[in-house]
């Protein structure tokens, strides 16, 4: 018998600790919340991703009364930014959430299932790993890379 053991590696950092890019695509995360549509939730989210040249593009929940026919802000961000530039990679999403308060969430929330899918198909797309940044006002988590969040996942590599 053999044990396999992944783990994950979070960095923490606080806001004062920031460079000036990460910043950037924070705020741009956190801004995006001011523009989502979610009625039923009430919790707004954010997502800015960066591209490999610097180009920022964001995106939030689209909520609808047919409650699966919404989109998280993950994916509204990463397939618009992958319908508008289909060639250039993806080098990082933040992601930010207000609560039904409008309070930006102390701990920082990670995507959901359906979105680290999305998201591998992109990084696994290009070949580069896509840097993800949870921002929460008590810590912004970075882990470096997509497939850290979905360890076991299933990529275009396993339909041979
Ligand atoms: N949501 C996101 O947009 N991203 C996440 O990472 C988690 C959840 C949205 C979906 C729904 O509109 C609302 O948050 C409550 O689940």
């Amino acid at each position: 018998m053999k044990e396999i053991v992944k783990t994950v590696h979070i960095t923490q950092k606080d806001e004062s600790e920031l460079t000036d890019a990460e910043r950037k695509l924070i705020d741009a995360a956190k801004s995006s919340t001011y523009r989502s549509y979610a009625p039923y939730s009430k919790f707004c989210v954010g997502a800015a991703i960066q591209l490999e040249d610097g180009e920022v593009l964001t995106g939030n929940n689209q909520e609808n009364c047919a409650f699966p026919s919404g989109l998280c802000a993950e994916r509204t961000a990463l397939f618009y930014t992958n319908a508008q530039y289909p060639d250039t990679p993806v080098a990082a999403i933040a992601i930010a959430a207000r609560d039904s308060n409008g309070e930006f969430t102390s701990v920082p929330i990670s995507p959901c299932g359906s979105c680290r899918q999305a998201l591998l198909e992109t990084e696994h797309r290009f070949a580069r790993p896509i840097r993800v940044m949870l921002y929460g006002t008590e810590g912004i988590y970075f882990i470096d890379s997509v497939r850290d969040l979905l360890p076991v996942g299933f990529d275009s590599d396993c339909l041979v």
